[in-house]
């Protein structure tokens, strides 16, 4: 897709969850262009995974119109799937799972292998290439479950990277990990985006860890977006103030 491309364009979408009355997310409008990288942020219950839920397909929005690469989500859910990789919030795994890391990472590419057949040297060779992209090839043959909190999230985003996205979505991504571990993170979306152009969506609870070639921060508040500019515009002001209680998160 062309860099001025909105590969995500959501009009009015308003979200609601199966049983429930209210909306979860109202009113949401949100352009994404392309190679863009971007973090929502707001407090816990804002709405956040349900507006990626909704990007990908996951949820049916009840109003409004969304579109992702240029097609409507409501009618291609499952072909849009395919090129979103999705990187959930507290993605658990019994420790005594039989998994070893690249397993997990080849698991990314069901979605492209399907039903009816088995890998292939091709999928391995993206398996290797997404390890290596992540810097965990030397824990290919390590059990998933023998891994410390930022290892298992690189193994996570290889397995999103192993499905060769358009758009990389991730869900907290910085959650429960030491200041270490946020750190290669942080340098690795950075680099995912910067030099692999994949379009960026991160979403967070925390002000303190937008990586540094996100440009874009939308601020989310009660499942409407109240704010979408500049990141430092936008984590200088006082409404992030206010919501975040003097910038120390929730
Ligand atoms: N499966 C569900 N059914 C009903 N309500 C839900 C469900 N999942 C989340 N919610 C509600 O939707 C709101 C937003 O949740 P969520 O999108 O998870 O927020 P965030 O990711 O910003 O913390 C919360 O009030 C939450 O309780
Ligand atoms: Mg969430």
């Amino acid at each position: 897709m062309k860099n001025n491309t909105n590969v995500i364009d959501l009009e009015n979408i308003e979200t609601i969850y199966e049983g429930e009355r209210t909306p979860v997310i109202r009113d949401v409008s949100l352009k994404v262009k392309s190679t863009e990288f971007i973090a929502i942020i707001g407090p816990n219950g804002a709405g956040k995974t349900t507006l990626l839920e909704t990007i990908n397909g996951l949820l049916p929005y009840t109003s409004g119109q969304g579109f992702v690469f240029g097609k409507m989500i409501s009618k291609h859910r499952s072909e849009i799937r395919k090129n979103i990789g999705y990187v959930l919030q507290n993605f658990e795994i019994d420790p005594l799972a039989p998994f070893l890391c690249k397993d997990i990472v080849m698991s990314g590419r069901s979605g492209k292998i399907g039903m009816f057949r088995f890998a292939t040297k091709e999928d391995w060779e993206e398996v290797w290439y997404s390890m290596g992209l992540v810097g965990m090839i030397d824990f290919a043959q390590r059990s998933i479950g023998k891994l410390s909190g930022g290892e298992f999230q690189k193994i996570l985003i290889a397995r999103a990277l192993a499905q060769e996205p358009e758009i990389l979505l991730l869900d907290e991504p910085f959650s429960n990990l030491d200041f270490s571990s946020r750190k290669q993170i942080e340098i690795l979306l950075n680099r995912i985006n910067d030099k692999h152009k994949i379009t960026t969506v991160m979403v967070s609870h925390d002000l303190s860890f937008v990586p540094s070639k996100c440009k874009r921060v939308i601020v989310m508040d009660k499942g409407k977006i109240i704010m979408d500019g500049k990141k430092d515009w936008i984590l200088t002001s006082d409404t992030i103030n206010k919501i975040f209680h003097n910038g120390k998160g929730l």
